[in-house]
């Protein structure tokens, strides 16, 4: 098998009649796989991010209601549609950020509302088919995505945006793929506290690519940067508004505003399924505020005078942002305009 042609790891894999889901959790000293028959299963492993990242939870979520359908339409004939919404609506209350989420389940839910003796095979394809979609886009970006990377000498990225967060090879991490593969360049990769999805699942999916790459402390970013060694931040999306503006994992926002400082270009690389035309700036994009005791060491969380603050996104402003890559095309430094056009 070519280097070009080998699989990279798989998060969600769907059997026909359940979905496989790679608990991210555990990575990277286990790797284990949890089986779901059920919607409520896969809300469960969304919300507490055994799957995680914008596409990877859409994809779930669409399994999620083919599966519900198929429990529901030979158990209960008399009442099943209604059965599958409250499901639906159970996916869609499992995180609130990522706009993939919503989106796939809209695409599920047009393909409920046509007319059918038995909606099931439309489900089964239109999820499987926003899986295979997703890979796709994905390696288009990641050739739109090394094109703009054209020498440069050292790039960051945050969290984790492979194929452990999408339905394989990945957004950012898929650029940076095409980008390495065209011509080496140094990859850094900062913790992304408190998860850590840089530190457990970025650095050990470029191991298993071959890409050399280096882990840095999140607060190590700004002097990274002064060093020279950067020249683009490359990070994936959870939602992009009308305006551009882009919610990602936080601390996105802290390395837009210091690369602008020492003239690094950011570049986000998203699926057009990534884009929310609906809302009009960052502003109005819904931001998680996730258990205090992520984040709390063990000691303080039964103290009542500690907690912690703990946001899992930030949003940066378009004018932050060099390039918006989407499989349809870059939006450079994006705009209302940029975004409408490239949608149209
Ligand atoms: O909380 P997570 O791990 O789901 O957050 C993931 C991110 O913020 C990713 O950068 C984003 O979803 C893009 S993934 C291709």
């Amino acid at each position: 098998m070519t280097e070009q042609n080998r699989p990279n790891v798989q998060a969600l894999i769907w059997t026909g009649d359940s979905l496989k889901v790679l608990d991210q959790r555990q990575l990277p000293d286990v790797s284990v796989y949890d089986e779901y028959r059920d919607a409520e299963g896969v809300a469960e492993a969304i919300a507490t991010m055994r799957v995680r990242g914008a596409p990877a939870i859409g994809i779930a979520a669409a399994y999620g209601v083919v599966l519900s359908c198929l429990r529901h339409f030979d158990e209960n004939p008399a009442d099943w549609r209604a059965r599958v919404e409250a499901d639906s609506e159970r996916l869609a209350k499992s995180r609130p950020t990522a706009v993939n989420l919503f989106w796939a389940l809209a695409q599920m839910k047009a393909v409920l509302d046509q007319p059918s003796d038995n909606p099931l095979p439309a489900l089964r394809a239109r999820a499987e088919k926003i899986h295979a979609d997703d890979i796709a886009d994905n390696r288009r970006m990641g050739e739109l995505g090394a094109d703009l990377l054209q020498g440069a000498a050292g790039v960051l990225t945050h969290c984790n945006t492979g194929a452990l967060a999408t339905g394989g090879y990945g957004t950012a991490l898929g650029v940076i793929r095409s980008a390495y593969r065209r011509n080496p360049l140094a990859v850094y990769a900062g913790e992304t506290r408190p998860w850590l999805q840089g530190a457990r699942l970025t650095i050990w999916e470029l191991s298993q690519d071959g890409i050399p790459a280096t882990l840095i402390a999140d607060s190590a970013a700004a002097w990274l940067m002064k060093s020279g060694a950067v020249n683009w931040v490359v990070v994936g999306a959870d939602r992009i508004a009308a305006n551009g503006d882009t919610a990602n994992k936080i601390g996105t926002y802290a390395l837009a505003v210091l690369a602008r400082q020492h003239g690094v270009k950011v570049m986000v690389a998203a699926p057009t399924s990534t884009l929310d035309p609906g809302i009009e700036s960052g502003n109005d994009i819904e931001i998680e505020q996730r258990n205090p005791n992520e984040l709390l060491p063990a000691c303080y969380t039964e103290n009542s005078l500690i907690t912690a603050w703990n946001p899992v996104f930030d949003v940066t402003p378009a004018a932050l942002i060099s390039a918006i890559v989407t499989e349809r095309g870059v939006i450079l430094n994006p705009s209302e305009h940029g975004v409408r056009s490239l949608l149209q």
